[in-house]
């Protein structure tokens, strides 16, 4: 049996991917490239995004993902370059507002919520009209391992991660049997966004981690192809987390071989 999973997986098929010119964004372009989907890419930095789309041999457009028009432009300019759209990655994301929710300005959490939801639903939408509901493909929108606790500062993000989990599930059950539509929700990995995590504590961070190490943005990029590809043909709905185990590090010991009661 050959695998629909490797060098091979997305050959012939083209993607979206937004944010993709730094951290996962762009290791989730990389990855699928190296599948051998054709890439259209966006950020808001018009030379970055140049960049980026050369190095991949593909298309790009610089613009904010919360802007109304350019969900609709990016998806056309796939469309127009590639003349099909199979996967949509919606990573771009803001962390602001930060700080408590009492001082928030509502016209922030606003434009939070226009980035980090309304852009992926336009998204999805633009993409299914395009293309996807005639052909079928996939999604995946990158939530985060903290959408679903309450936290210090981060109450506005959270807040949109978790709106863009159940955007998923409930997009998930809309559009199949065609579509499939799935999100991957990182722990704290290596890039500017979450370097004023990373960066001031990282050892102590890792130790605490079943398994040793903060996460690369390559860590979240393979599970984005996976999803991506036929392999997970029967996978929609879901949330795969990619946290180093994050979520199960309260019973983590020192000595992982000395267990209670061992
Ligand atoms: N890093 C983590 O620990 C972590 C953990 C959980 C979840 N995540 C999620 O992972 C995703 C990627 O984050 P990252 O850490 O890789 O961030 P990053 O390194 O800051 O990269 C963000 C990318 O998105 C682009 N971008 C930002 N705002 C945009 C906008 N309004 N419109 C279009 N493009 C925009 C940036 O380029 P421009 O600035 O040029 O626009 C850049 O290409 C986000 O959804 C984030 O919430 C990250």
């Amino acid at each position: 049996m050959t695998s629909s999973y490797g060098p091979s997986a997305l050959h012939g098929r083209a993607a979206v991917v937004t944010g993709a010119t730094r951290g996962i964004g762009r290791a989730v372009a990389r990855a699928l490239a190296d599948a051998g989907a054709r890439l259209c890419v966006s950020a808001r930095d018009a030379d970055e995004v140049r960049r980026t789309a050369a190095e991949l041999g593909g298309v790009g457009l610089a613009g904010d993902v919360g802007d109304p028009g350019h969900p609709r432009a990016l998806t056309d300019l796939c469309l127009h370059a590639f003349g099909r759209l199979d996967v949509l990655v919606n990573n771009a994301a803001t962390n602001q507002p930060y700080g408590p929710l009492m001082d928030a300005d509502p016209d922030l959490w606003r434009d939070a919520f226009t980035v980090n939801v309304e852009a992926p639903l336009r998204l999805v939408q633009c993409a299914w009209r395009g293309w996807m509901r005639e052909h079928g493909g996939a999604v995946v929108n990158i939530c985060s391992e903290g959408a679903t606790h309450a936290g210090p500062g981060v109450g506005a993000y959270s807040t949109g991660k978790a709106a863009l989990l159940h955007l998923t599930r409930q997009l998930a059950g809309e559009l199949g049997p065609g579509v499939r539509v799935n999100s991957v929700s990182p722990g704290l990995v290596r890039t500017e966004m979450a370097r004023f995590v990373w960066e001031p504590g990282e050892d102590e961070i890792a130790a605490g981690l079943p398994l040793g190490r903060i996460g690369e943005p390559a860590d979240v990029a393979r599970a984005v192809l996976w999803l991506c590809s036929a392999e997970a043909e029967w996978v929609t709905g879901t949330d795969l987390l990619v946290d180093g185990g994050t979520r199960v590090r309260a019973a983590r010991t020192r000595d992982p071989h000395h267990l209670p009661g061992a």
